[in-house]
Formats: C-alpha cells, sequence, structure tokens
C-alpha cells in the first residue's frame, strides 16, 4: 500500500483487494475492489477519512508510519460497515488522542461489531463542522447509501467529497482516479445495481441535498477518485431517476428447450419492433450482471420450465433478486412450457414481486403445454405488441 497526495495535505491510501470475489458472500466481484482511507492534515488537527478491512490493517498502519504520522486527532467514520471500520480499533491503539467522529447510528453499528470505548467517541449531527485549522470537515448525513448510519464528509477549502460506499465502485486499480471512465462507469453502474439500486428514492434526495456543494474531487470509499464529479453524478442521476429505458430482461430457465424456443422467437419480435432486448441464462448466471440488466429496463420477462408445478428455483431466485432490488421497471410478464399443471408458474412469480405491485403492470403470461404451438406463437406476437405499445406510451408526456 502506497500513499499518494490528492491535494496538498490530503493523501489517498488505498488497500487494493485484488482476489476478491465475493463481498458479504452475496455480491460477486470480478474485478476485485478497494477500500479507500483518506489522510487530511489541516494546520492544527489532522483526520483521517474512513479506514480500511481489517485483513489489511498491518500494511495501513505501516503506511500512516511512512507517511510521517505521528499524532492523529480524529477519525471519520462515514459508515459502519466493516471494510471501512474494521482498522478503527487499530489505529486507535496506535494513536492514543484519536477519536471516532460519526453519527449516532454510525456509532452504535461500529459499537456493537468493534471494541471501540464509549470514550472513544465523538457523535455529529447534519451539517456539523470540525475545524483543523485551515481545513473543515462538514458532514452531511446520506442514510441507506448502503446501511442507514451512512454520512459524507466535505472539505470545503479542497472541495473535496468524501463519500464512503456512495458513488463508488468495485475496481481492483492502480490507477489513483477515474481515467478509464469506460471502465469505470461498467464498475460503477454494477456496484449500483447490486448495493444502491434499492435506496433510488434516497439517492434522489441526496444528490438534490449535495448539488448546492462546489465539488473538484469525489473520494469514495471504493475504487478510483473522480477527478470529474460529473461524471458520477449524471450516471447517478439517470441510474436513480424514475424515468426507463426502452429495454426488455428475460431471465430464462430452459429444461428441454421449449421455453427457449419461446424466448428466442419473444427476442425476435421484440427486436423487429425496435426494443433492446437482454436474455439471461439463469444456470450458471452471474446475479450481479443479471441485477446490471435491471438497472434501466422498463420491462422483465421471466421465463421457466415448470418444475413440481412451479417456477424453476433459479427463476424463483431471479424473481426474488428482482423484488428485493426494487429497479425502476414498469411491466413484466410470465412465459414457459410445462408438463402438466404449469399455470401456477406465473401466480407464484406475481406473488414473488409483492413489493412492486404497486409499480408493476403484468401483461397476461404465455404458458404451454408441451412445444409451443402455432397458436402459442400468435400468443407471443400479442406479448411483444403489448410490451412495445407500452413502451412507446412511456415516452409520451403525462395527460396526453
Ligand atoms: Fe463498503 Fe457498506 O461497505
Amino acid at each position: 500500500m502506497i500513499a499518494r497526495e490528492i491535494k496538498p495535505g490530503i493523501l489517498s491510501l488505498s488497500a487494493i483487494d485484488w482476489d476478491r470475489r465475493i463481498f458479504d458472500q452475496l455480491v460477486p466481484l470480478p474485478e476485485g475492489t478497494t477500500y479507500n482511507s483518506y489522510l487530511v492534515r489541516g494546520s492544527e488537527k489532522t483526520a483521517l477519512i474512513d479506514t480500511v478491512y481489517a485483513p489489511f490493517t498491518v500494511e495501513y498502519l505501516e503506511t500512516l508510519k511512512q507517511a510521517g504520522l505521528r499524532k492523529l486527532d480524529y477519525i471519520i467514520a462515514n459508515h459502519g460497515e466493516q471494510d471501512h471500520s474494521g482498522s478503527i480499533p487499530a489505529v486507535l491503539a496506535l494513536y492514543p488522542e484519536a477519536k471516532v467522529v460519526t453519527n449516532t447510528h454510525c456509532r452504535g453499528l461500529i459499537a456493537d461489531a468493534l471494541p471501540v470505548p464509549d470514550d472513544r467517541f465523538i457523535e455529529v449531527n447534519d451539517g456539523d463542522t470540525l475545524p483543523l485549522g485551515n481545513k473543515t470537515l462538514q458532514f452531511f448525513l446520506t442514510p441507506w447509501v448502503h446501511w442507514p448510519d451512512t454520512m459524507v464528509t466535505y472539505l470545503a477549502e479542497d472541495k473535496i467529497l468524501f463519500t464512503c460506499d456512495f458513488l463508488g465502485s468495485h475496481l481492483a486499480s492502480s490507477e489513483l482516479y477515474a481515467l478509464d471512465e469506460a471502465r469505470v462507469e461498467a464498475a460503477a453502474k454494477r456496484y449500483y445495481a447490486e448495493i444502491m439500486m434499492p435506496f433510488r428514492m434516497f439517492i434522489q434526495k441526496h444528490l438534490i441535498k449535495l448539488a448546492p456543494l462546489k465539488i473538484d474531487l469525489i473520494a469514495p470509499g471504493h475504487g478510483p477518485v473522480y477527478s470529474r464529479p460529473e461524471f458520477i453524478l449524471d450516471l447517478y442521476r439517470r441510474w436513480a431517476s424514475d424515468e426507463p429505458l426502452k429495454q426488455v430482461v428475460i431471465p430464462y430457465v430452459s429444461m428441454y428447450g421449449n421455453t427457449l424456443q419461446m424466448v428466442d422467437y419473444l427476442v425476435d419480435r421484440l427486436t423487429e419492433l425496435d426494443l433492446f432486448v437482454m436474455p439471461f441464462n439463469m444456470i450458471g448466471g452471474d446475479t450481479g450482471k443479471l441485477a446490471n440488466t435491471l438497472v434501466e429496463a422498463s420491462t422483465v420477462v421471466f421465463a421457466s420450465s415448470a418444475v413440481l408445478a412451479g417456477p424453476h428455483p433459479d427463476i424463483v431466485g431471479a424473481a426474488y433478486l428482482m423484488n428485493a432490488l426494487r429497479p425502476k421497471a414498469r411491466f413484466a410478464s410470465v412465459i414457459g412450457s410445462y408438463g402438466w399443471g404449469g399455470n401456477i408458474v406465473s401466480k407464484k412469480i406475481v406473488e414473488l414481486l409483492q413489493g412492486l405491485k404497486t409499480q408493476l403492470r403484468f401483461f397476461d403470461p404465455v404458458l404451454v403445454k408441451g412445444l409451443p404451438k402455432e397458436e402459442d406463437f400468435k400468443a407471443l406476437d400479442c406479448l411483444a405488441e403489448a410490451i412495445s405499445a407500452a413502451n412507446q406510451a412511456m415516452e409520451k408526456p403525462a395527460g396526453q
């Protein structure tokens, strides 16, 4: 680990986890990740902004020593999850004068998980400031990006916003800045899909709240620093908006090829109708990639062979994931083939999407016995037409 200056008196210390492949035993990390901490030296006081994941503590402390840090006054904890707070106890042990500065909620989460004594905390509220001499930190509570405790820290004199999880990316890279924007956009979108999407409505509010700040750099807790803040802010405004794109996601499982015939046919019809279609085979599929496809899609069609009269378990997983991630999709349907008693396939999927029932309009399912026949393909034609018409209508202003 090395310390690198991002502005005079401000160092980035980034633990690069090249090999990590899953986060929280839940989120696939095809490109690893980083845990970013920042050291801010004011003329009177010095603060660390977040720490790093505990397995990197030894090299993190060594890097702080190499940076000449003899006395530390504050550790700002923007978020209690241990990929950022894990090294706090070791830092407190090394710097006995240091206090953990955070909000009430985050304090509770850290105290529950880590051996940090009560007298080592200082609590702050929304808008509070912490002077460091010639630099001033200001805290803004931004709950639910990712947990209810999350906040961001603004360094007014240098126009840097330290955002911890918010606006980050799971991308192991030695590049300090997000210069390869195409690569960073892909990683940031996957990160948004997997972690931030359920909190889209909070994100909309946070973006408005933070809009008055003048920002030169956005320094997140994961992934590269943004030297062009509008790059990631524009993406978040788009992803978190209420407006989906004319995109159709089709998570599918086909056991004997009948359902796949229906998927292929529907993909062709939708493509002819000028919709962007993303079929996604759930067998061995990457759930992060599925989440990614849901970020801006207007429509999701679940395609499943029947298993014991219900949907295939991997389609159950896809519907459960969609319900949990709360994408902005507006339309849904179910297609598939069954041997006997398959009508319950659709009922089960609708039940799994209960959290989205007020926003989703369901089109009639197309469920066929065995091989799809002429009338079944006609039913798929009708489904494609209905999806197309609904997507075209989305573009019209309200009241027309
Ligand atoms: Fe990067 Fe919610 O922790």
